[in-house]
């Protein structure tokens, strides 16, 4: 057990490369075991969700390693077993993508079902009945999925609400079986197309990824490939959040500034300079920011993985500000914590209304879910007096490298043993 101790009031200064995307890597992980080949993928980043996903492979047969270079080498010609480990798969919520990867490759799954963040009730009914549209017998008993066929075929399916796991996993298991998949009302998410690039990359014919209509013509000739996972969009927002909200002067590198327009549109409107280079994007405060309001949506709206830490930042601006969360309903975790530091919050229905305070104090806090603890880091680093956050595998979940990537930018943090 170990705790992150931050000081707060520096103001974050420097450039940071952002790392690969966490969401994209564990898809195209569960793409890649698709064939009976090696695959090669570069900027997958060593947070825990990623690896424990690379555990769950391995338990099915699944040869995986870094290479001294930092490249993850997958070889899936020893995949034979199709009952994914329980304990494992309980602790996220993209192992459910193994169901799709199994029912793809072997015709039969057996994948618990999935834990992961306390944001929302996450069914998997919408996979469910995607995977019934492909001919798959599927139940739930003992907390497994389960679902087996001896013959998929392709099928049309209309995913019934934007669903970025639906989509991939329904990509999946489409891109090893015969005949046209259509998925109607796909996800647009970045993550998506990184998937469906590279399972085009394995042979697949994947096309409209980015749009509403995907279609997947799948063949048993999948083979490996090489591929590049894009930047992290919700890490690289988490940080220049942190930059508007200590008022500092952050260049963040490497990212795709097209996938983050929603963000750097709030950071605009609420008084930020951002500047969109090349090389990446600055984001520079140097007056007080402005209250802003904001509505969480599918890509490209503004991504329900930010909401946590926007909130931080705007819990210190004068005015009143409003959240409106549409994709999952107990997001609000994070408030208790953040009241613990002097914000004044309040949630009605599905918005939390955040009243700016002069300043947050440091205390001791909780990273009750990924995306809250990095609220938490945000909270801490522009309060006053000293932040302890505690449950770090929450964070670690999904940041790789957090301290020292925040102490290269001047941030006094340490992690230390509880
Ligand atoms: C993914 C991301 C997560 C992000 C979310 C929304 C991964 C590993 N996680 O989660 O970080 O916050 O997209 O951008 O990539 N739903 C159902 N039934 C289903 C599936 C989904 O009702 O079978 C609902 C969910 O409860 C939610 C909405 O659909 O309200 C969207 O969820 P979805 O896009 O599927 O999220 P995830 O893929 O789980």
């Amino acid at each position: 057990m170990e705790r992150l101790l931050i000081e707060g009031g520096v103001r974050l200064h420097g450039r940071l490369r952002v790392a690969g995307a966490k969401n994209s890597s564990l898809a195209v992980i569960a793409a890649a075991a698709l064939a009976p080949d090696q695959s090669v993928l570069e900027n997958v980043p060593h947070c825990r969700d990623v690896l424990i996903f690379l555990d769950i492979l391995r338990v099915l047969g699944v040869k995986a390693e870094f290479t001294a270079q930092g490249h993850l080498v997958l070889d899936a010609r020893t995949l034979v077993e199709h009952v994914a480990p329980y304990d494992l798969c309980r602790q996220m919520r993209a192992s459910i993508y193994a169901a799709g990867m199994l029912l793809g490759r072997l015709g039969r799954a057996e994948v618990p079902l999935p834990g992961g963040c306390v944001i929302g009730s996450r069914p998997v009914d919408f996979h469910i009945r995607g995977f019934e549209a492909l001919g798959a017998q599927v139940m739930t008993e003992h907390g497994f999925l389960k679902a087996s066929a001896p013959q998929l075929t392709g099928a049309t399916f209309y995913v019934p609400r934007s669903s970025v796991g639906t989509t991939i996993n329904l990509m999946l298991a489409a891109s090893r079986i015969p005949g046209l998949t259509v998925l109607q009302n796909a996800a647009h998410e970045p993550e998506v197309v990184d998937t469906a690039v590279f399972l085009s990359f394995m042979g697949a014919r994947v096309r409209g990824a980015g749009t509403s209509t995907i279609t997947v013509e799948g063949t048993e000739d999948l083979h490996g490939a090489t591929y590049t996972i894009i930047p992290d969009r919700i890490e690289a927002g988490t940080y220049l959040i942190a930059a508007a909200a200590t008022h500092g002067d952050v260049l963040v590198e490497e990212l795709i500034s097209e996938h983050m327009t929603a963000l750097l549109t709030k950071l605009t409107e609420a008084g930020a300079v951002v500047e969109q280079g090349p090389t990446g994007v600055r984001v520079k405060v140097d007056s007080d920011l402005r209250p802003v309001d904001v509505d969480t949506a599918p890509y490209p709206g503004f991504a329900t993985d930010l909401h946590p830490q926007l909130a931080a930042m705007l819990a210190v601006v004068a005015g009143r500000c409003a959240i409106r969360e549409t994709i999952f309903e107990k997001r609000f975790g994070y408030v208790d914590e953040l009241r613990r530091m002097g914000a004044d919050i309040r949630v009605e229905g599905d918005t939390a209304i955040i009243t700016g305070v002069p300043h947050l104090s440091g205390a001791p806090v909780e990273a009750i879910d990924i995306r809250a603890g990095a609220a938490m880091v945000v909270a801490g680093l522009e309060a006053r007096g000293e932040t302890q956050i505690t449950n770090l595998e929450n964070l670690d979940r999904g940041y790789e490298g957090l301290e020292e990537k925040l102490r290269g930018l001047g941030a006094q943090v340490q992690r230390l043993p509880v």
